[in-house]
């Protein structure tokens, strides 16, 4: 199985913690080179000289913040221009606020729009040129499992997943004939920055101690367990590589089995 990604160049988002850092881990590790994105500069520096360097990858980042899709276009495109091709683009940044849709403003429906639909597009056509030259694209989008089911008090999230999953899949239907592919990777629960928060946030609303919570959660997964980062970076790692060539549009569920329908 070719899972070779030398010569590969991975612009990976939201890579400086959690889900996005272990992707741009294991990527480097397969001998891509890697682009990060995320907004703390200092972040970016430190996560880039922890990629592997052993098949003379070269690795650099970009400062950008999804919430404004002009800056994301502006230094992508430069970036680009000055870089050359962008093989694979693992599309994830943080996720939306937690909290029961009825009571959401509908201003934070737009910033997640933005953050997550907007700034793929925005990615996606940056990266398509260089993708159809090279006959070697990847797209592969972090969203969640809620593009299967809905997720307990995450409202906003739940909404915006679907829309992310439908573009991915409209994507993916005009493009395979390039040699791109376009795949969704759905994380369950993983061990991050975000679960901590989601749990503790939880665990402040209902006034219940936070293992309580986190048990609560337990309970759902087959496996017993949240998933580490790694586990979820394998997965799109494996998308990414040669090997994954005919995979193309579709969701792939990373959650210990916790998600009840097919
Ligand atoms: N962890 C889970 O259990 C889980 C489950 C299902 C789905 N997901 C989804 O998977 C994605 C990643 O989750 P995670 O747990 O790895 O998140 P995380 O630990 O919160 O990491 C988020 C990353 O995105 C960057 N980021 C955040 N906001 C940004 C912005 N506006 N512009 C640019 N970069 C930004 C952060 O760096 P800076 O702060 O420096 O910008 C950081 O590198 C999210 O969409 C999340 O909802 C996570």
């Amino acid at each position: 199985m070719n899972l070779d990604l030398k010569n590969k160049r991975a612009l990976v988002g939201g890579s400086t913690q959690g889900i996005g850092k272990a992707v741009a881990i294991e990527l480097a590790l397969l001998g891509a080179n890697i682009t990060l994105i995320a907004r703390n500069e200092e972040a970016l520096k430190k996560a880039k000289a922890e990629f592997n360097t052993d098949k003379g990858q070269q690795h650099s980042y970009i400062v950008a913040d999804f919430s404004n899709p002009e800056e994301v276009k502006k230094n992508v495109t430069h970036y680009i221009q000055r870089q050359g091709t962008v093989n694979i683009l693992v599309n994830n940044t943080g996720g939306p606020p937690a909290g029961p849709i009825n009571i959401a403003q509908t201003e934070e429906f737009t910033t997640a729009f933005t953050n997550h639909l907007i700034c793929n597009h925005i990615l996606a056509q940056a990266c398509l040129e260089g993708m159809k030259h090279s006959g070697y694209g990847r797209i592969i989008n972090i969203i969640s499992t809620s593009v299967k089911q809905p997720l307990h008090n995450l409202g906003v999230s739940n909404t915006i997943r679907a829309a992310v999953a439908n573009w991915a899949k409209t994507w993916a239907n005009e493009v395979g004939q390039f040699g791109i592919t376009v795949n969704n990777v759905l994380p369950g629960a993983t061990h991050t920055q975000r679960l901590q928060g989601i749990m503790e946030t939880n665990a402040t609303k209902s006034e219940k101690p936070l293992d309580e919570i986190k048990q609560t959660m337990l309970k759902e997964i087959p496996m017993k367990r949240f998933a580490e980062a790694a586990e979820i970076a394998n997965a799109v790692a494996f998308l990414a590589s040669p090997a994954a060539a005919y995979i193309n549009g579709v969701n792939l569920p990373v959650d210990g089995g916790r998600t009840a329908c097919l």
